[in-house]
């Protein structure tokens, strides 16, 4: 038993004095300039959002587009060692994970009090997917069999299974993501043999999955 605290406490000091919000901070200037200042993603997901992915699953990506393994041009040369070392790798991870975005403001309850630039300052970090239109009940049944066990109820991820959501991505990004898993230009799940699940979908069934998940966000 002593033996077994003593060991956890320090892999918390490990944590501690590896990660440096400060300088996660400072790297994700770099990364705004396509990511957006909250990591919001832009261009209607040209650029992903980022703020609130699993942290394992940002530092694992970007491992993978340091070492190739997942092509992306644009990036390339703000994934190079000399610009992202392991360290700056998990700070800034650590930093976008903890970025916080809303799908909708708040009512405003004390009409009194308003404050016009806290409103403002909200309403910066404000992201709702844009409907699609399609069959919303043949999307979710598509969901709801073959992707919620891992991807959450409502497409909110898994941030201890490290599986990014699906609720709050841009529809264009998830495609295609989709088609890469599909052409296996990317590796979808290691561990189950998911791949397949992407292959037997027509594009109507997808449209279908997509204009369900852009309803996701709205909840
Ligand atoms: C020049 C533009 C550009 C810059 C700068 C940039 N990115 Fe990206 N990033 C992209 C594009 C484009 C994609 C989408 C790749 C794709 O479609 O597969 C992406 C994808 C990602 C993803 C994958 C998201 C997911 O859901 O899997 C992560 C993580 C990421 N970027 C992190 C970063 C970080 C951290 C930085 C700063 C160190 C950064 N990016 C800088 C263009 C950029
Ligand atoms: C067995 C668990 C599992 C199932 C089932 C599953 N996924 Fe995933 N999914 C994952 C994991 C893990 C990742 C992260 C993969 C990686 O590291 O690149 C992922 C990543 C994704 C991504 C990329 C997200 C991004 O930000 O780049 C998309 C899109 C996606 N899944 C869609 C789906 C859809 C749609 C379904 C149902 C048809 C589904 N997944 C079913 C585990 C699963």
């Amino acid at each position: 038993m002593k033996k077994y605290i003593a060991i956890t406490l320090l892999l918390l000091t490990n944590n501690s004095v590896a990660i440096d919000l400060d300088i996660g901070e400072e790297i994700n200037e770099v990364c705004a300039g396509c990511h957006g200042e909250y990591a919001e993603g832009g261009k209607d997901g040209e650029y992903p959002r980022l703020a609130g992915l699993p942290i394992k699953y940002l530092e694992k990506e970007l491992r993978l587009f340091k070492s190739h393994e997942r092509l992306n041009h644009p990036m390339v040369p703000y994934t190079k060692e000399r610009e992202l070392p392991e360290e700056d790798l998990l700070n800034v991870s650590a930093y976008i994970n903890r970025i916080k975005l809303y799908s909708k403001l708040p009512p405003i309850i004390d009409k009194d009090n308003f404050n016009a630039y806290e409103r403002l300052l909200l309403s910066e970090r404000l992201l709702n997917i844009a409907r699609i239109d399609g069959d919303y009940a043949g999307g979710k049944l598509i969901y709801n069999n073959e992707c919620k066990s891992c991807h959450g109820q409502n497409g909110e991820g898994k941030e201890k299974k490290d599986i990014p959501f699906l609720a709050g991505q841009y529809s264009k990004y998830l495609l295609k993501q989709i088609n890469a898993y599909q052409s296996g230009e990317r590796v979808h799940d290691e561990e189950a043999s998911s791949d397949s699940i992407f292959i037997g979908y027509s594009s109507t069934d997808l449209n279908n999955l997509l204009a369900y998940i852009s309803l996701l966000d709205d909840k």
